[in-house]
């Protein structure tokens, strides 16, 4: 029994074995911090308000914190009793074996890549808004995707490319870099808050519910507060990264679950506030454009604070994307070294000691995605695969209990079954609320994941013994 527990591989970024160990629950309250606070707050919070949920993106988003919430005790519990830093991957293989594993896997890689894709979007129209600050203004053909309107969004494009040639000449991310973008995003979202208090107008509240609290419409997408809930939760992906630093804390047993659980409820509140705010400086009806929050800004007549914060934003997503992209090679790298997909993904350049073919080969199918997808459609097909994830996660509870009663859990959640049955109604329930194409994606995704399985991995897998 012992030996199959410790099977779980270190999968992301910040696991090698061997590490130092030296993150401290703050450190991991920030890293998941980090990680979190990007385009969901910045961008998506201004789209879900004008076409799904009004100022009531507000409830929108305390739905997504509390479904998050139960999976980050799910996660914390695995976290603490399986240690290794395996994230849902690790887990599944312990709870469920290899195949649920693969699947596990197979989903995550959808979750990086397309959430790379979705964050560079966020990040290119921060970008645009701030050339045309300095009156540089780009044309709209290269700023948007086809479904938008455009060609091509160049930027969102551009951007990917650079971080792709970042990690291949080996830059990583490390937890002193991590904390001083956290502390720029923390002031760029201080200074929103500071500014935005003094020009509420509670007339922009009403009304509150505009789009009810659930309905489709007849091209199919689906509005309200519930639907509003299922978008803007990509605000939390992210913050279970700090799972996957299991190998470098000091005393995980007790830091991950305070830093899970911290960086969580951090990351809530300071949503709230935001989009409390937002909605509550200019109509939510004007919110769907590519940089809400500078915006908002601009429109209250601070031009200068508008700036300054996008370019904050800016720097902040840089880490966003900079963790998705290297979690995405590690995944696949973790994949392939187990004999799932082609070792060719776990091939090492030997000068630069990086997987340099997985990494381009990442970056040229990222950007191509980013540049041509629209962020709407990004971020709803990435929240389908993390809530399945959470779920996962959630049942991998229930079902270790059940297999391995006696498994040491320093942190154990109470009146068991209920934290994991709730994050399983939940976090399915918010998978409900997403769009039918979504869901229609989502299914080919996992179709083809089987497909790969059943045709290669399952010959290939060096897991089994
Ligand atoms: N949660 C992260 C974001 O909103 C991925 O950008």
């Amino acid at each position: 029994m012992h030996k199959q527990l410790v099977r779980t591989k270190p999968i992301l970024a910040h696991t090698d074995t061997g590490l130092k160990k030296c993150l401290t629950a703050f450190d991991l309250a920030l890293l998941g911090i980090g990680c979190a606070i990007g385009t969901g707050i910045f961008v998506l919070t201004g789209i879900a308000a004008a076409t799904q949920s009004g100022p009531a993106v507000v409830l929108s988003f305390i739905i997504a914190g509390v479904a998050s919430g139960f999976a980050a005790l799910a996660y914390a519990e695995l976290a603490s009793s399986i240690g290794g830093s395996g994230s849902a991957y690790g887990y599944s293989y312990v709870a469920f074996g290899e195949f649920t594993a693969w699947v596990m896997g197979w989903i995550l890689l959808l979750e990086y890549g397309v959430g790379a894709a979705a964050v560079a979007n966020g990040w290119a129209g921060y970008f645009v808004n701030t050339l045309a600050n300095f009156n540089l203004h780009l044309p709209e053909t290269i700023t948007k995707a086809p479904m938008l309107g455009g060609i091509i969004n160049l930027p969102a494009f551009g951007i990917i490319w650079v971080l792709t040639i970042l990690l291949m000449i080996g830059v990583k991310e490390s937890a002193r870099f991590n904390n001083i973008i956290v502390l720029v995003k923390l002031c760029t979202i201080a200074i929103f808050i500071g500014i935005a208090s003094m020009h509420l107008n509670t007339d922009n509240w009403h009304p509150f519910m505009p789009y009810g609290w659930f309905s489709t419409l007849e091209n199919g997408k689906n509005i309200g507060v519930l639907a509003g809930a299922s978008l803007v939760f990509f605000a939390y992906f992210g913050f279970d990264a700090v799972s996957t630093a299991a190998e470098e804390a000091k005393n995980p047993q007790r830091d991950l679950p305070i830093g899970l659980l911290a960086s969580l409820v951090f990351c809530t509140v300071v949503y709230i506030i935001v989009s409390g705010l937002l909605t509550g400086i200019v109509s939510y009806t004007e919110l769907n454009v590519p940089s809400p929050v500078a915006y908002a800004l601009s429109k209250i007549g601070h031009t200068w604070a508008s700036t300054l914060v996008a370019t904050g934003v800016l720097a902040g997503l840089i880490t966003v994307l900079l963790v998705l992209l290297y979690g995405l090679t590690r995944i696949l790298f973790a994949m392939s070294r187990d004999g799932l997909i082609p070792p060719v993904f776990s091939r090492i350049n030997p000068d630069r000691q990086t997987p340099t073919r997985v990494i381009l080969l990442c970056g040229l199918v990222v950007s191509l995605v980013a540049g041509f997808i629209p962020l709407g459609e990004l971020a709803e097909t990435v929240n389908i695969g993390t809530l399945a994830s959470f779920v996962m996660v959630c049942v991998g509870v229930i079902v270790l209990r059940i297999r391995h009663p006696a498994l040491k859990r320093p942190f154990k959640n109470p009146w068991n079954p209920l934290i994991p049955v709730l994050g399983i109604l939940s976090c399915g329930a918010l998978m409900t609320f997403l769009p039918a194409s979504t869901w229609f994606r989502f299914c080919i995704w996992i179709l083809i994941g089987i497909v790969v399985y059943f045709s290669y991995s399952i010959h290939h897998s060096k897991l089994k013994s």
